[in-house]
């Protein structure tokens, strides 16, 4: 498999946002009224006017996505302004487990050391077992608990600036 790393091109709207919504299915019936939570999760590539979104194309495919919110990007108030935060890490379900995830983060942690992040956080919940574990081993801490979103706990996670070369070296060494 080799997966190609590219910024989102509005061509791929309506795959990126199909590939968001079959990586979240799997949490179908832990969120309450899913259907809704659906909806929105179907319309990542929006957040592409306002952020950057990375694609992981696999044979002419999206295979998966992130969103980089750089500093001064419109982002939710749990983090401050001058933070990169990264969002909606997704991975289709036939493409998991070759190091898309990866890739696409560190593509996320070199976009906030090239914009002089402070800090890099991003908000994501237990329920999201693969994500978290790979979070938590380059180096990123819980700091803060969350409202719940529909009835799923949720925390706030941060990385400092100073750890970030760290995070990358450990990236590179998995890819
Ligand atoms: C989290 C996610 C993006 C990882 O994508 P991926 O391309 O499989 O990730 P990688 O191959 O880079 O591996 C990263 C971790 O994913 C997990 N993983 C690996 N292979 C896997 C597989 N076949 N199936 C599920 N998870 C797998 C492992 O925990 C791995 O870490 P490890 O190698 O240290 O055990 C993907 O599982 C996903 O889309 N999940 C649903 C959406 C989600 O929870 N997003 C996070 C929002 S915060």
């Amino acid at each position: 498999m080799h997966p190609v790393l590219r910024p989102f091109s509005h061509g791929d709207r309506d795959s990126v946002n199909r590939v968001a919504q079959a990586a979240f299915a799997q949490y179908r019936d832990l969120y309450q009224d899913w259907p809704s939570f659906n909806e929105g999760i179907g319309r990542m590539a929006a957040l592409a006017d306002s952020a950057e979104l990375l694609v992981s194309e696999v044979d002419g495919k999206i295979a998966g996505a992130v969103v980089h919110v750089g500093p001064g990007r419109p982002r939710s108030t749990i983090f401050p302004e001058d933070w990169s935060v990264i969002r909606m890490l997704v991975v289709a379900p036939a493409y998991r487990g070759h190091g898309i995830g990866r890739r696409l983060v560190a593509a996320c942690l070199r976009a906030a050391q090239r914009d002089g992040a402070p800090m890099v956080g991003l908000h994501t919940s237990p329920i999201m077992a693969s994500a978290l574990r790979m979070y938590l081993g380059l180096g990123f801490t819980r700091d803060r608990d969350l409202d719940p979103i529909r009835g799923v706990a949720y925390g706030r996670y941060v990385l400092p600036a100073a750890k970030l070369k760290a995070a990358l070296g450990r990236l590179s060494a998995q890819a």
